[in-house]
């Protein structure tokens, strides 16, 4: 149970431990201050139970929120619980998402990239605004020249050692990154800058066949060896492990006894041409 709440909010233990806590101390406060309240005003037995009622109604859609995010502020846990609140008030109607602009991360030819390029292209509130890549030769970099999205050439050992390039991304107002076929590992300071506001997709169903080296035709091939009756792909957010934030959707092919890793490879990208898009504009317009 608490190992799939950690899973959902993909915090670590301690986060969930201060995150519980504070759900905790919210609870009994608002009940103190309640009843507080309630004699402040003058309440008692002979009070109209309609009056006292609209009080208690007040405390829990408004009070608690409130005392929620001052508890929240001394367990350390304000961005948390803001984000839970927004999520709220949209869902009510009450704010409007925010406009959010992607960064697309690419090492390869930019299939996904483009789709999503396509996909997003006419979109109210979400704008492809960056494509990073590592390589000055991928293909993905002819996409964003076509598109006119201003691309990122990235140096592998400052992007792994340094935070220049995490300053420049948050500079540009990058809110989301979308990895789509990105071969270098996310490094830890940019999913510190980034939480939860990382997505990727993998090309097999994780956890199977996945982590370090488990990528594009090596994935492919390991399923086929070990005889698989289906394969998929994977969405999910990016967390300091390779492979294993929170999964966000995850479909699956049939793989048959006459495919080889290229006719594979091939059902899986159409269906990760299918998804991908639709995936990434239902999370970013819930995350905004
Ligand atoms: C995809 O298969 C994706 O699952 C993996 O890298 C591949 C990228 O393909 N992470 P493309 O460059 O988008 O065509």
């Amino acid at each position: 149970m608490l190992n799939k709440l950690q899973q959902k909010w993909n915090v670590s233990s301690v986060q969930l431990l201060l995150i519980l806590c504070t759900f905790a101390v919210t609870g009994s406060s608002t009940a103190v201050i309640s009843r507080y309240i309630t004699s402040w005003v003058g309440f008692d037995e002979q009070t109209f139970w309609l009056w006292k009622l609209l009080l208690r109604i007040f405390m829990l859609v408004f009070g608690y929120q409130v005392i929620l995010m001052i508890v929240a502020f001394f367990f350390g846990q304000f961005p948390f619980f803001w984000n839970y609140e927004k999520k709220i008030l949209r869902r009510m109607g009450v704010i409007k998402p925010g406009k959010a602009k992607l960064a697309i991360f690419a090492s390869g030819k930019g299939s996904n990239a483009e789709k999503i390029i396509q996909f997003l292209e006419n979109h109210n509130n979400i704008h492809v605004s960056l494509i990073v890549s590592n390589k000055p030769t991928a293909g993905v970099l002819d996409i964003a020249s076509r598109f006119n999205i201003p691309t990122l050439l990235i140096d592998r050992k400052k992007f792994m050692e340094s935070d220049e390039y995490v300053q420049i991304i948050k500079n540009q107002g990058i809110t989301h990154i979308i990895l789509a076929g990105f071969l270098l590992k996310v490094p830890d300071n940019l999913i510190q800058a980034y939480t939860n506001k990382i997505v990727n997709i993998h090309p097999a169903l994780l956890p199977a066949y996945g982590g370090k080296g488990m990528y594009g035709e090596h994935v492919h091939q390991a399923v086929i060896q070990a005889g698989e009756k289906e394969s998929g792909i994977t969405i999910h957010l990016v967390d300091e492990e390779y492979d294993h934030g929170k999964t966000l959707f995850q479909a699956k092919v049939e793989v048959f006894p006459n495919d080889t890793p290229d006719t594979l490879a091939e059902k899986v990208h159409r269906l990760e041409h299918e998804h991908y898009p639709k995936v990434i504009e239902k999370w970013v317009s819930r995350t905004s």
